[in-house]
Formats: C-alpha cells, sequence, structure tokens
C-alpha cells in the first residue's frame, strides 16, 4: 500500500492519530503477504475467541449469538432504564425518567474577577485563564470536609471553533495562541447542588486553573536524568505545565491524575526541514505542530533548539485538588507515552497496580505495580515513584503475561531510560501491538480489567511506527478494524500483581445488519445498541461498565444506525449492553463520575460541532462549547 500524499491543514480537519500519521507515516509493511496470510488464517480462530467468550464469561448470551430477545429484555430490567435510540440530534436523549442539565461550559467563570464568555471573540488569553477550560476530558470529584471538589481535566482545542472569530480558524495573534494554550490543562473547580441544580462556587479557595504555565516537580527514576535537562531546567527537575490530559485516575489517598496523551502535537521547529531524532520520532514529533502555535509565544516548543523539552511530557501526573499550593508531580515511574488514563486498583497484598494504555494505532498495553504497600493513614507518597513497569503480551491461546521494562529486560542503560523511551522498551521485549488502548476500567466487584481498543484501519496492514509488525492477533482480532473492541482480562490466582493472565473478548463492536462476518460484532451486538470505537469507560459501584464512544457518527455505511457519540452500560457477567446517551452532533463523549451519594452522574461532553454542524449546548446560533452535565433520575434514585 502506498501513503498518499496529503497536506496537512489543522487539527480541526483530521483527527490526532490521522494527522499524526499524515506528518510521520509508519515504515510500510514488507512482507505483506504474509500479513495476508495470517490474516485468513485467523478467520477461524476469531470465532473460536467469540465462541470462547461467550461460553465461558458472557453466561446470558448463547454461543451462537442471541443478538435480540431474552436478554434484551432482561438487561433492560437490570439496569433500570429504557435504552434511548441511535439518533443525530443537535441535543442531549437521556432515557425516559431521567433529566440532564449542564454543569459547566468551556469559557465559564471561576471566580467572580472572570468574564462571561464572549461568543463574538470566543475570549482573549486573560479571560481564558480565568475560566473553564476546553475539550473536557476525564474528570473526578472528590467529597471531604463539606466540600465538593471537582476535577477534570481540558485536553485540547479545536481550532475552527476556538479561532472561529478569525477568518481561516487559526491563531493570528501571540493573544490568540495563549488563550489556546489556557484553555489547555486542568481545572479544580468547587461545585455544590441547590434546589436540584448544580452549579460551580465561584471564588472558592479551591478554584484553580492547572496550564502548559504551571509550575510541577518531576518524580521518579527519569528526575535529574540527563534527557530531561533543558535551558531553563539544568538539573532537570521540575517543569512547566502539562497538556493535551486525556483520561484520568484516582488514589486511594484522594489524589486526582491526569493523563498526558497527544503531548506531540505541540512541538515543532522554526526550520521545517529540521530532521528530530529517531527517539522524537517514535513519540510523533517532528518539525510541524498541529496548528496550535506555541513555539511563537514560547521557545522550548521548538524542537531544534530544545530537544530534550519533549522527554519531559507524555507522563501520568499526581495533583492534589484539596491543597491548592501544591505542585503537581509528574511521575516518570508510569512510563512516557501517550497515557489514556490510569486505572489504580490496590491488589489484595496492598501493593498498587495502575493498568495504563497507549492510545497509538500498534502501541501497547502497560502496568505498574509499587514497591511499597498502601498504608491508610500512612504516607504513600512513594508508591506512584518507586515500582516496577510492565507492558502486555497477549497469547492466541488465551492466556498472556504481563514482561518487564527494567535495564535488564531492554538493554537500556538505566530504569530513568526505560521511563522516558517506554515506546522503545516495551518494543524491544516483544509487548502485543495492539488496537490503540484507550481507558482501562477494573471492575470492582471481581478481579479483572477491561481496556476499549478503540479502532486501528492500519490492523493488518502495516507495523507501528517502531516498526513492530501488527498482524491480526487473539485481542485484534479484525483486520482494518474500523469499529474496536473491548478486552478484559483476569489476573491469575485473583492477583492484579501476577505476571500471568487469561483474557476474553468481552464485545467486538460492529453493525450486525453489514453483510459480513467480520464486521458483524460479538454475539452481545445488536441492531438495538450498536456503536463503534469504545474509548472511555468506567465501573459504576453496581459493577456496571460504563462505555462512551469516539468515533465515526457519520450514520452512513456500515456505520449507519450508530448515530452520533454515545454512552452504553454494559453488564460484564451477562454481556447485555444497552445504549443510555446519545450525544449532540460532532461530539465525542468522554469522562464520568458520580456524585458520593450516587444520585447524579456527571458526564463529559467534548468537542461537539467539531466539523462546523452544531450550537449544543445554548443553541440558536451559539458557539457549540464543550461541556459537563449533571444527570439524575426524575425521582430522585440512584444512578450508578
Ligand atoms: Fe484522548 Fe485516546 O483519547
Ligand atoms: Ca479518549
Ligand atoms: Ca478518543
Amino acid at each position: 500500500m502506498t501513503e498518499q500524499p496529503k497536506s496537512f491543514a489543522s487539527p480541526s480537519e483530521f483527527s490526532f492519530d490521522e494527522i499524526d500519521e499524515i506528518i510521520n507515516p509508519a515504515p510500510q509493511v514488507t512482507g505483506f503477504d504474509e500479513v495476508v496470510e495470517s490474516a485468513i488464517s485467523r478467520r477461524g480462530f476469531l470465532c473460536g475467541v467469540l465462541a470462547f467468550g461467550a461460553g465461558t464469561f458472557v453466561t446470558g448470551v448463547s454461543p451462537q449469538g442471541i443478538r435480540l430477545g431474552a436478554t434484551h429484555a432482561q438487561a433492560a430490567g437490570r439496569f433500570g432504564f429504557t435504552p434511548v435510540a441511535a439518533n443525530t440530534l443537535d441535543t442531549i436523549t437521556v432515557p425516559e425518567g431521567f433529566n440532564w442539565q449542564v454543569l459547566a461550559r468551556w469559557g465559564d467563570e471561576l471566580w467572580s474577577k472572570s468574564v462571561a464568555f464572549d461568543q463574538a471573540t470566543r475570549g482573549t488569553a486573560d479571560s481564558q485563564a480565568l475560566a473553564f477550560g476546553d475539550n473536557n476530558d476525564g474528570m473526578d470529584l472528590f467529597e471531604a470536609n463539606g466540600r465538593k471538589l471537582f476535577v477534570v481535566n481540558n485536553e485540547y482545542t479545536n481550532t475552527n471553533i476556538i479561532w472561529g472569530n478569525r477568518e481561516e480558524g487559526k491563531p493570528e495573534t501571540d493573544d490568540d495562541v495563549r488563550k489556546g494554550m489556557l484553555a489547555h490543562g486542568v481545572t479544580v473547580m468547587e461545585i455544590a447542588e441547590s434546589d436540584g441544580k448544580w452549579s460551580i462556587v465561584k471564588d472558592s479557595p479551591f478554584n484553580r486553573r492547572i496550564t502548559p504555565e504551571t509550575e510541577m516537580d518531576i518524580t521518579g527514576p527519569a528526575r535529574g536524568h540527563d534527557l530531561l535537562k533543558t535551558a531553563a531546567d539544568e538539573a532537570g527537575e521540575t517543569v512547566k505545565g502539562t497538556w493535551n490530559n486525556c483520561g484520568n485516575g484516582r488514589t486511594p489517598w484522594g489524589t486526582y491524575l491526569t493523563c498526558e496523551e497527544n503531548f506531540n502535537g505541540y512541538f515543532s521547529a522554526a526550520d521545517e526541514n529540521h530532521e528530530v531524532s529517531a527517539e522524537l520520532k517514535r513519540y510523533g514529533i517532528s518539525s510541524k505542530d498541529w496548528g496550535y502555535g506555541w513555539a511563537r509565544i514560547d521557545e522550548r516548543f521548538d524542537v531544534s533548539k530544545h530537544p530534550n523539552e519533549p522527554n519531559r511530557a507524555g507522563y501520568v501526573v499526581e495533583i492534589d485538588p484539596f491543597d491548592p499550593e501544591s505542585r503537581p508531580r509528574k511521575l516518570t515511574a508510569l512510563g512516557r507515552f501517550k497515557h489514556e488514563n490510569a486505572e489504580v486498583v490496590l491488589a489484595a497484598n496492598g501493593q498498587l497496580v495502575v493498568y495504563m494504555g497507549d492510545d497509538e494505532r500498534g502501541e501497547f498495553l502497560y502496568r505498574y505495580v509499587s514497591n511499597g504497600k498502601y498504608s491508610l493513614n500512612g504516607n504513600n507518597s512513594r508508591l506512584l515513584e518507586e515500582g516496577k513497569l510492565y507492558v502486555a503480551r497477549f497469547a492466541d491461546d488465551l492466556t498472556g503475561e504481563w514482561l518487564e521494562l527494567s535495564p535488564a529486560t531492554t538493554g537500556f542503560a538505566s530504569q530513568a531510560e526505560v521511563c522516558v523511551y517506554t515506546r522503545q522498551a516495551a518494543s524491544k521485549v516483544g509487548a502485543t501491538t495492539m488496537d490503540r488502548p484507550e481507558w482501562v476500567a477494573a471492575n470492582p466487584n471481581k478481579v479483572e480489567a477491561y481496556v476499549a481498543l478503540t479502532n486501528n484501519k492500519n490492523r493488518g496492514i502495516k507495523p507501528n511506527e517502531g516498526g513492530d509488525p501488527a498482524p491480526v492477533n487473539g485481542p485484534n482480532p479484525r483486520a482494518e478494524n474500523n469499529y474496536g473492541q473491548i478486552v478484559r482480562w483476569a489476573p491469575d490466582n485473583g492477583d492484579h500483581t501476577a505476571k500471568t493472565f487469561t483474557w476474553s473478548i468481552f464485545a467486538l463492536a460492529g453493525n450486525p445488519l453489514e453483510n459480513s462476518d467480520a464486521n458483524a460484532g460479538s454475539a452481545n451486538i445488536n441492531s438495538g445498541n450498536m456503536f463503534n470505537s469504545p474509548d472511555g469507560m468506567r465501573f459504576d459501584e453496581n459493577g456496571f461498565l460504563w462505555i462512551q464512544t469516539d468515533g465515526n457518527y457519520s450514520d452512513k455505511g456500515g456505520f449507519a444506525g450508530m448515530g452520533n457519540n454515545q454512552m452504553l452500560v454494559g453488564d460484564t457477567e451477562t454481556g447485555a449492553i444497552e445504549r443510555f446517551l446519545v450525544g449532540p452532533k460532532e461530539c465525542e463523549v468522554t469522562g464520568i463520575t458520580w456524585s458520593a451519594d450516587r444520585r447524579t452522574a456527571f458526564v463529559g461532553i467534548q468537542h461537539p460541532g467539531e466539523d462546523g454542524n452544531s450550537h449544543w449546548p445554548d443553541g440558536g446560533e451559539s458557539v457549540p462549547r464543550s461541556a459537563i452535565i449533571a444527570i439524575r433520575r426524575n425521582d430522585g434514585g440512584i444512578i450508578g
């Protein structure tokens, strides 16, 4: 296959990974015949996996695949709502008996000195500095001492929206660039409920914006390493800012974890012909950024001048919401890659385990295990600094193992290098290339975890950026995978620190109305619940898995009948999946958390109208704005 030359315009016209690929195409497969042969020989295996999954875990769904009927009806009763139909409306659709309201929109005021969002200009750098950021993603609510602190990622910006006041939808001034920069990061805001309405508590002493300009500390093995030293930080111990914060996690001691994903798209070089190193290339760094223009106002984003700067991004960052003066901590021990979320579980023996996906075609699934053990009222500050990092290898016989990433296993000189060049380390040990690992969710009622593998059009076509082959394999069973799947694993001996596990496919998304076995999806996908590109995932306290999508919303061709991006609920015992919510036009649904009383579910709606066809949430001719919504039952009952 020959890569067609494409011209790059702005982040709004392509998805992140499309942009990445345009700028930095992956190497071509040389043994094409070999890949095709492998895909064909696996067709039988694919059926085997699904039958096994259905028979072993999905007890309520027959291996033959009951697509509608009994399991459908039972599930509706168990979930406690009547599923909603797919649609392409420019609004939120929730089941009968539920309601929703907006908690916070991009540009909403956090302090009384903030200014109201200006529809004409879409704000300035100064107004944005005092307002809720753009494109909210992962989120969590911390309730203690009578305070409800909401912490939420502001992942990125769409150029045609934030600079929609400019003729070409691009930044024209330094202030435009800075406005965009300050719309990134994390927002901490106190919220309150009064007369059935949730709102931001303006001027709360806990309100805080953490942005690409916020000072933070580097922790873990790479702290102080030469690879992290720059002109501005000769010690390699402190860094300015966090950006492209995607999913999240929370620790047992009440801190928030924010995950740096597509950090590469912000670096550029004044000389467009500047050749970046192979190490940077593996992470998608090139001489061109994705239209944000940050190097224009801050030289550290020019990789030709500061080649170590990108080594200081791509981490998980810990934030203490209850201490507004605290410095966030970059956790290098958890590795450097395009972090999606960080799902924290406590192993039976008290060790902390963090599961993490690297969202790029053909990249990997990781696990971190702390050396120390959690102590309820003790000092847990080293648990995310000292531990072992692993990457997953899946075997086609439904077993798998965690491969340790250390100098001994990878040949790198130190653990610091492993933590900076984590992708390369994982390639060296022969990890399994995956279909873009998004969120991981651990079942609170069972020792098992789930990963959303959102899609991968390159599966069976070409290797990842490191040259690792990506043939069709067990957990990634579909060539040119446009729909995605959810894979789960159960650690051996019921122990999250175990070296080995067994795995199965919980759901292979697809369109059962398509006349193609490869695209029909697994037995628990039917015409009433079909979706594509699972992304956000989280278990509720009932043990139900909430699944959010960020996929193709064309509602055409192989995606006809799926409508806008959506949120579904899965019963991991029976395999039943039902649609709970449909988002507005051209959004993705991402991020979910609950109030402590479980009577409100907070859900993120990101980039409505990314292609210019939404006015959600305010309607009329208003600018579309990413927002967090609060969903409740009309009768005030428990939700999730
Ligand atoms: Fe920010 Fe992989 O989604
Ligand atoms: Ca995501
Ligand atoms: Ca996504």
